[in-house]
C-alpha cells in the first residue's frame, strides 16, 4: 500500500526533532522513495575522468535500476537504463570500458552508445520487417547535468537545473575541487561494498555526524592527535537537503609520507585560491545520495538495495596534477581509513548493520521515535560561509534539512521547488 502523506508526516517531526525508524525499514516507503526521491532527483552517475574519450562508459545505479553512463563522439555525456527493449536483459555486463556498441546476450539486439538501437538479428524473417528500431532505443536518463567535472543525471525532465539543485553546498565544493590548477580526477577502480541497513544511515551520518567520530572512532583517531571539539569546526545545513561540517584544520600531521608532503607544499597556493577552505577536514552529502570527504580523497554514493540494505561505492579523488607519488599515497591513504577494511570505515559500517539488525528482527523497536535535536538553536551564521551555518562542529541541523526535504519529496505528487524565500528564512541568522 502506498503510504499516505499524513502518515509520513507523523513519522518525521523536524521541529520536535524526532524521527520514527519505521523510515528505514517499511518495504512500502522504500518503494515510494525509489519513486519520489530516486526518481526525481539529481543522482550522482560519474566524473568526467572515467570517462574522457568517446565510446568510454560506466555501469552505475540510479536507484535501484542499472544504468550506463556513456561519452558520445560529440564529447556530450548520455545515459541510459542498462536493461534491454526486449525483455530487460542487462545490455552492459562491464563495469567500464571502451566500446562502439552495447550488444544484448539474450537475443542479441544491439545499440549504439547514444542507446539507439541499431541491430536485430533475423530482423527481416523474424519481424517481417514491422519492428520499429527508432521506436525501440534504450530508456534515456532524461538530464544529465554535470558540476565541475561531477557528472549527476536525473530521470525528472521537470527538474530545476543541478547547480540549483546543489545551491550553497557549491561553495564548499568549490573549496575541494578548485585547490589547484587543473582541478581533481578519480583514480580507476570503485571499490563497492554492501551493509544490511538503510541507506539513509549513511547519507545522514555524511550530512553533518562528526558527534560519532570521537566515539566511534576513538581507536583510530587516537593515533591521528588530540580530540576535537566543537569550537573546532562548524556544520552547516542547506535548504536543498543537503549539509556538511567541517574542521577548519588538521591538527596534527600524520607524518612525513608522500601525501602530508604534497599537502603542505600546496597549501599556500591553495589559501591563495580558496582561502580557509584550502585547510578544512570535511564531509558532506548533497541530496539524496552523494557524499564527499574533502580532506581524505573520498567521494561515495549510497545505493539503496532494498529497506535494509544498501551499497557504498567509493571512489578515490586526487589532485589531477599531483606527482604520482602523492597520488598513490592517497589513494593509500584512502583504502587505509575509508576503504571496506579501514580504520575507519569498519566502525561505521559496524554502527549501521547493527541497527539494521535490530530494525529487521525487533518490534518494540521500531514505536520509538529517534532524536534528532542536537545543533537546534537558531543559525548563528558567518559572513564568508553560506548556508544555515552554525559555529559547532557537533550539531543535527544538517540531518534536519535532509529529512525536511526528504518528507517534502515523499509528500509532494509535484516536484517540490524551494523558493529563494524559503532559502533565505531558513540561512537567516538568529532565525
Ligand atoms: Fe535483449 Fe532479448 S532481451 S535481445
Ligand atoms: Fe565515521
Amino acid at each position: 500500500m502506498v503510504p499516505s502523506s499524513d502518515y509520513l508526516k507523523s513519522l518525521v517531526d523536524i521541529e520536535a526533532g524526532r524521527i520514527s525508524p519505521e523510515i528505514f525499514i517499511d518495504e512500502d516507503i522504500y518503494r515510494l522513495e525509489l519513486d519520489r526521491v530516486f526518481g526525481r532527483n539529481w543522482l550522482f552517475l560519474a566524473h568526467d575522468s572515467m570517462i574522457p574519450k568517446p565510446g568510454d562508459f560506466f555501469s552505475t545505479y540510479m536507484g535501484g535500476d542499472p544504468v550506463v553512463v556513456a561519452r558520445q563522439p560529440d564529447g556530450s555525456v548520455r545515459a541510459f537504463l542498462n536493461a534491454c527493449r526486449h525483455r530487460g536483459m542487462r545490455v552492459c555486463r562491464a563495469e567500464s570500458g571502451n566500446t562502439k556498441s552495447f550488444f544484448c546476450t539474450y537475443h542479441g539486439w544491439a545499440y549504439d552508445t547514444a542507446g539507439n538501437l541499431i541491430n536485430v538479428p533475423n530482423l527481416s524473417d523474424a519481424y517481417k520487417d514491422r519492428l520499429s528500431l527508432k521506436d525501440n532505443g534504450l530508456i534515456p536518463v532524461a538530464r544529465i547535468e554535470s558540476y565541475k567535472g561531477l557528472i549527476f543525471g536525473n530521470f525528472d525532465a521537470t527538474a530545476p537545473s543541478l547547480e540549483e539543485h546543489l545551491g550553497d553546498l557549491k561553495y564548499y565544493i568549490d573549496g575541494w575541487v578548485d585547490q589547484v590548477e587543473g582541478g581533481i580526477e578519480v583514480l580507476p577502480g570503485v571499490v563497492r561494498w554492501t551493509i544490511n541497513a538503510n541507506w539513509k544511515l549513511a547519507a545522514e551520518q555524511f550530512a553533518g555526524d562528526t558527534y560519532h567520530a570521537p566515539t566511534s572512532h576513538a581507536s583510530s583517531l587516537l593515533s591521528f592527535g588530540p580530540a576535537f571539539e566543537g569550537k573546532d569546526g562548524a556544520h552547516v545545513a542547506f535548504r536543498e537537503g543537503h549539509g556538511e561540517s567541517f574542521l577548519f584544520k588538521r591538527h596534527t600531521r600524520f607524518s612525513e609520507d608522500p601525501l602530508s608532503v604534497y599537502n603542505d607544499a600546496k597549501l599556500e597556493a591553495a589559501r591563495d585560491r580558496v582561502g580557509d577552505r584550502a585547510e578544512f577536514v570535511a564531509n558532506f552529502t548533497a541530496f539524496p545520495a552523494f557524499s564527499g570527504l574533502p580532506g581524505s580523497s573520498n567521494i561515495r554514493v549510497w545505493h539503496p538495495k532494498g529497506p535494509n540494505k544498501f551499497e557504498i561505492w567509493s571512489f578515490t579523488v586526487v589532485d589531477k596534477n599531483a606527482p604520482p607519488e602523492a597520488k598513490k599515497a592517497m589513494q593509500v591513504s584512502a583504502s587505509f581509513t575509508e576503504g571496506p577494511a579501514g580504520v575507519v570505515e569498519t566502525d561505521d559500517g559496524e554502527n549501521w548493520g547493527l541497527i539494521g539488525a535490530i530494525l529487521e528482527q525487533g518490534h518494540q523497536a521500531r514505536k520509538m521515535r529517534w532524536n534528532y535535536q542536537m545543533g537546534d538553536y537558531p543559525a548563528t551564521g558567518h559572513e564568508e560561509f553560506p548556508g544555515a551555518y552554525r559555529d559547532s562542529f557537533f550539531g543535527e541541523a544538517g540531518h534536519r534539512a535532509f529529512y525536511r526535504r526528504w518528507l517534502e519529496f515523499m509528500t509532494s505528487e509535484e516536484w517540490p521547488v524551494l523558493t529563494q524565500e524559503e532559502r533565505d528564512a531558513f540561512n537567516k541568522p538568529g532565525a
